[in-house]
Formats: structure tokens, sequence, C-alpha cells
């Protein structure tokens, strides 16, 4: 079975073409960075209105690099939330008309789930049950995943998620947009001992996470050294980086103590981060997995595979487009 998955939830217009039998066939992605940069964030509308553009050219050389039509596909999957709902809107309205002009069944993904099972693409997998840490813009969720399709959360960020923390810190440095890769790089010649800022909701029990804290203390050292030099702002990045990456850690440990499951799936964009990734690997008492690449940001091949995987089990969307700006992952069905 041959899916072609559509992902347009946010600022990434991703398509790829997942086989049951042979894996990834296809992926192909393009970036809006370079138009939301000037702003230090995704402009919502500007957003949709590039999916639009970029949508059916990409389809078109998605199949011609794969040396197939549309007559090849057996399914299609689209991201239907959580995500901005203009830009969710065009993907799924793409996907579903697609589906139903090429009489092909049609099948809704979650992007966290997707980002969630977006391992098991990689060489090395996690065996069940696991707990995945879901750090992207908009989630920080640490999950317990005793099967496909049924997550329980075991904490999530009360307020920003990591990957916004990063943004918005990135920002009032004057790093721009996407803020994470913008501070990781500052931060590796930063001196790891010149500044500490706090480690949020460590100090208590439970697995929930809290960021906007640690923002305002970013500022509060900004203001304090303002104008910045350069060290300034490889320090400052450094000792932000250091606390979220400690924080994170902090509660995977917790997390894997208190359920007695030594496999973590890190996943979502900060799971790009080089230094969460190697303090994971060094220090947790777990199995460390994740999403082989660039397949850790947001991608078509996760919703593909997400989605054939639901498709195989018999699952199906029905003919009405439905997006879910908010759709909490434990409302999913079992697979
Ligand atoms: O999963 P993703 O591509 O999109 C969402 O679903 O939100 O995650 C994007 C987030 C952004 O906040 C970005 O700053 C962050 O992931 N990010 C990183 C890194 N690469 C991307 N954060 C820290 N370090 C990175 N290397
Ligand atoms: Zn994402």
């Amino acid at each position: 079975m041959r899916v072609l998955g559509i992902e347009t939830s946010c600022d990434e217009t991703g398509l790829a073409i997942y086989d049951l039998e042979q894996g990834l066939v296809a992926d192909i992605q393009h970036s809006q960075v370079e138009l939301h940069a000037e702003y230090g964030g995704v402009v919502p509308e500007l957003a949709s209105r590039d999916h639009i553009r970029k949508i059916i050219p990409l389809t078109r050389e998605l199949l011609n690099s794969a040396d197939m039509t549309l007559q090849d596909l057996d399914g299609i999957a689209y991201t239907a939330g959580p995500g901005l709902m203009g830009a969710l809107l065009v993907g799924a309205t793409f996907g579903r008309t697609l589906a139903w002009a090429l009489d092909l069944p049609a099948i809704e993904v979650h992007h966290m789930e997707a980002h969630l099972l977006a391992p098991l693409l990689a060489d090395e997998q996690p065996p069940l049950p696991f707990l995945a840490l879901l750090v992207s813009g908009g989630h920080t969720q640490l999950v317990k995943v005793e099967d496909f399709g049924c997550y329980e959360i075991l904490g999530e960020s009360i307020d920003d998620a990591a990957g916004e923390a990063f943004d918005k810190a990135a920002k009032m440095l004057g790093l721009g947009y996407p803020g994470g890769p913008a501070i990781a790089e500052r931060a590796q010649p930063g001196d790891s001992s010149r500044f500490r800022f706090p480690r949020p909701m460590t100090d208590r029990p439970g697995l929930d996470f809290s960021f906007s804290g640690l923002k305002t203390h970013a500022l509060n050292t900004i203001n304090a050294h303002a104008p910045l030099s350069d060290k300034d702002i490889d320090d400052i990045s450094r000792a932000f980086e250091d606390a979220v990456v400690d924080t994170l850690y902090i509660k995977c440990r917790r997390a894997v103590e208190e359920t007695g499951i030594p496999h973590l799936v890190m996943a979502g964009g900060v799971a790009a981060n080089q230094s969460l990734r190697k303090k994971l690997e060094d220090k947790l008492d777990a199995a460390v997995y994740y999403a082989p690449g660039r397949l850790c940001t947001d991608n078509g091949a996760m919703i593909a595979f997400a989605g054939a995987l639901r498709l195989k089990s018999g699952q199906t969307a029905p003919l009405a487009i439905d997006t879910r700006p908010r759709w909490p992952m434990t409302e999913l069905p079992p697979h």
C-alpha cells in the first residue's frame, strides 16, 4: 500500500510517499522560514497562502521524483490537527478532495502522533511499551505509549512549549526565527558557568513543565547587560539552553523511574537539539530513540507513515473535512 502524506499544519509544506512494503519512497519539503523571518515568527495568514501556492507544484515534483503518477497511490493521509487553522485547511482540503477524486481512502493524521511515530522510521526502533518526550513549537509532553494509538499524558507544559521558549528567547536576543537552531549555535562557544538560569518545576513532584518563567529570567538578564556583546549573547544562549535541556532531562529521568520503562523516544523539532540528545543519551537510565535526521522537524514522511499505519488497520476519514487546531492525543482511537 502506497500512501501520500501531506503536512501543512504550520510553516513547512511537506509531502511524501510511504509504501508499507518498501518503506519511504520519496519526500519533498518547502520551508517557509524565509517568508516569516522578518516578522520573527510564523504569520498564520502568510503561511496559509504559501501552502496554497506550493502544494500542487510540490505534489507534481514528488511524483516525478518517485517516477509515479497519482494512479500509483493507494491512500492519502493529511494532517488534520493540531496546528494553525488556515494552514491545516489547505492540506486537509487538498488531500481529502484528491482522495475523493481518485476514489481512494483518506485518513486524518494527528500531527503529534506522527512526530511520536517518526522514530519508527529509523533503523533502531523502541519496543512497546515506551515513553515519549514530545518537544515542538506548540507542545511539550511526556507520554506513555502502551500501544500505537493508546497514549497516556504523564505530564505537559502548563504554559509555553519548549520550542516556543527557544523561539521567544532568540527573538529577545535578536537571533531571529526559528530560535532553537539559532540559540543552539550561539550556545556552543558560550560559557556555561557565567549565568545560571532556573530549572522550573523540578523542585516539586510531578511531570509537568513550565517555561514562561525562564523567558522572563532571560529578559531580565538581557536588560541587566544591555547593550549585549557577542560574548554576552553566547553566554546567555548557553545558560538558556542548559536550563531547558536540564529541565527536560530531570523530568524524563523521573518518568523512567516512576514507570520503570527504560525506553524513551524523543520527537518534535526540539528533539533535533544536539545538547539535549547528548544529555539524555549519556545520563538517562534508558535507551533513547529519535527520528532520522531531518524527520525530527515537520515533514510529510511522518504523516504518510502514521496515515499508512491507520489505513492498514482499516480506518478512514469521512468525506467531511474536519480540521482541529486543538486535538488532545488521548482522544485518538487505537490503531
Ligand atoms: O516540530 P516542529 O518542526 O514544528 C512544530 O510542530 O512546532 O518544531 C519546531 C520547533 C521550533 O520552536 C524550533 O525553534 C525548535 O523546534 N527547534 C529546535 C531545534 N531545531 C528546531 N530547538 C532547539 N534546538 C534545535 N536544534
Ligand atoms: Zn511539528
